[in-house]
């Protein structure tokens, strides 16, 4: 099947050309298969946001590709027009949502807000107000709030209130980055589960690049940890977790629980080295004390 995404050598210089030029993403190279979740964390620095900026052509390559669904995004040179229509085609795509996506709510109502990008499209008024409302459902937006500024809601309705916005452009690939960040330990779950259902009711192929990686493990079929501007591990939250002592060297700190399962583990205690929640904890030590009465 054809990746949602692939990035081919990805390489991105900042102050290119200059005597501090950084690689901010070296020579990367990850397919997204469609319909998987993958979940991108890394150290501050470490290149996220701007190699995410390359999936919907925010950011031009300076090396290497990006393709959506197959297609070049800035492949068509022999006219411009053309290649901006490429370009065109896969914003829409994809649809990106920046860290604290609240800040570009600019319109006089949540509404208007979230039918800017519909809107942008061109699509029938019928066709806009279908999917403002699908994606207010979708995002957690009350329907009481739709009319309201977008200033007066409280900071985590402000959050889905922008996530919505790029929801309603119904993109076949959701990019969120850090979409949690600032929330209180309940906003971050409740968020998380939103992220969860919008996955199960589209099927769409979701990034999501977090600190957290709790929540990542909460949400990822798969991770992509970044370190210095490099893919330094890719693969399911249990292969890559277990890696604890490369992922503190790279300022990561696996979920306090995975620690202590993976310490148990070691001691030769028999416990799944994959428990990222308290949740998966307490099964797991009751089916150990259960098989201890047995
Ligand atoms: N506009 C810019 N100009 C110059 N350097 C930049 C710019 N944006 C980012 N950088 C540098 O590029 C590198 C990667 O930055 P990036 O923002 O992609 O990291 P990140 O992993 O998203 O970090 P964070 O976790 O803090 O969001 C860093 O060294 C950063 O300082
Ligand atoms: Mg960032």
């Amino acid at each position: 099947m054809t990746p949602a995404v692939e990035v081919r050598n990805l390489t991105h210089y900042y102050l290119k050309g200059t005597e501090n030029q950084v690689a901010a993403i070296n020579n990367i190279n990850l397919s997204v298969e469609k319909g998987e979740t993958l979940g991108i964390i890394g150290h501050t620095g470490s290149g996220k946001s701007t190699l995410i900026a390359h999936f919907n052509g925010l950011l031009k390559p300076d090396e290497g590709e990006v393709l959506v669904d197959g297609k070049n995004i800035f492949e068509s040179k022999e006219t411009l027009r053309q290649s901006r229509f490429t370009l065109r085609q896969s914003r829409f795509k994809v649809g990106l949502c920046f860290q604290y996506p609240e800040y570009q709510l600019f319109e006089e109502t949540v509404y208007k807000d979230i039918a800017f990008g519909p809107k942008n499209m061109k699509l029938p008024q019928e066709e806009i107000d279908r999917r403002v409302l699908t994606a207010a459902g979708m995002a957690g937006v009350r329907k009481e709030n739709l009319e309201k500024s977008p200033f007066d809601l409280s900071g985590g309705e402000k959050r889905r209130a922008a996530i919505a916005g790029v929801m309603s452009m119904e993109p076949q690939v959701l990019v969120l980055d850090e979409p949690a960040a600032g929330l209180d330990p309940a906003g971050r779950r409740e968020l998380i589960n939103m992220i969860k259902n919008y996955r199960r009711a589209t099927g769409c192929t979701v990034i999501i690049v977090s600190h957290s990686m709790e929540d990542i493990a909460s949400v990822a079929d798969r991770v992509c940890v970044l370190n210095k501007a490099e893919i330094a591990m890719l693969g399911t939250p249990k292969e890559v977790y277990t890696r604890d002592e490369e992922l503190r060297s790279m300022g990561l700190n696996v979920p306090e629980i995975t620690r202590i399962f993976i310490m148990l583990k070691k001691r030769g205690l028999d416990v799944p080295a994959d428990v990222f929640t308290v949740d998966d904890a307490v099964a797991s030590i009751r089916k150990l004390s259960e098989r201890g009465k047995a």
